[in-house]
């Protein structure tokens, strides 16, 4: 089992950016964490960054055409993405898992904050728990898979 787990524009910023809303933890920490946990599932895991929209759209696409279930954090593409909302809704309706996950939890944030255009189209989404939220999303699609 593959999973792409893909991470939106400012993530590689983690532990720099606003500490007080996403915690201390580095982006470098999230690779090295998101791998031992979704190896501890037996998945083959990818960890990726990118502040691109194209290039996170081409990542989903290539979930597609190789069969990888994403957990994917859309930072603020979550907001106003639709062209990720299309390419996340392609992954679930070619029958794979997409877990939309946040550090923090937008629902007790700013009211722009409050909407997800991903989240409809998603199989789920874990939000709140800091990088946990990433082990509760691989676990949630090991349970999936099994
Ligand atoms: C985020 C929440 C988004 O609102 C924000 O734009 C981010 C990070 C999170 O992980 O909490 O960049 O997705």
């Amino acid at each position: 089992t593959r999973v792409l787990i893909l991470n939106g524009p400012n993530l590689g910023r983690l532990g720099v950016r606003e500490p007080d809303v996403y915690g201390h933890a580095s982006y470098t920490d999230l690779v090295r964490k998101g791998g031992e946990w979704g190896e501890g599932h037996g998945f083959s895991v990818d960890v990726r960054q990118t502040d691109d929209e194209s290039e996170m759209v081409g990542w989903l696409h290539e979930a597609v055409d190789s069969g990888a279930h994403v957990v994917i954090n859309p930072a603020a593409f979550t907001h106003y993405s639709y062209a990720l909302r299309d390419a996340a809704a392609q992954v679930t309706k070619a029958g794979l898992h997409l877990v939309e996950v946040h550090i923090s939890n937008p629902y007790a944030r700013e009211e722009f904050r409050h909407r997800s255009v991903v989240g409809p189209v998603a199989t789920g989404t874990v939000a709140g728990f800091g990088l946990g939220s990433y082990r509760v999303a691989l676990e949630a699609i090991a349970d999936l898979v099994a």
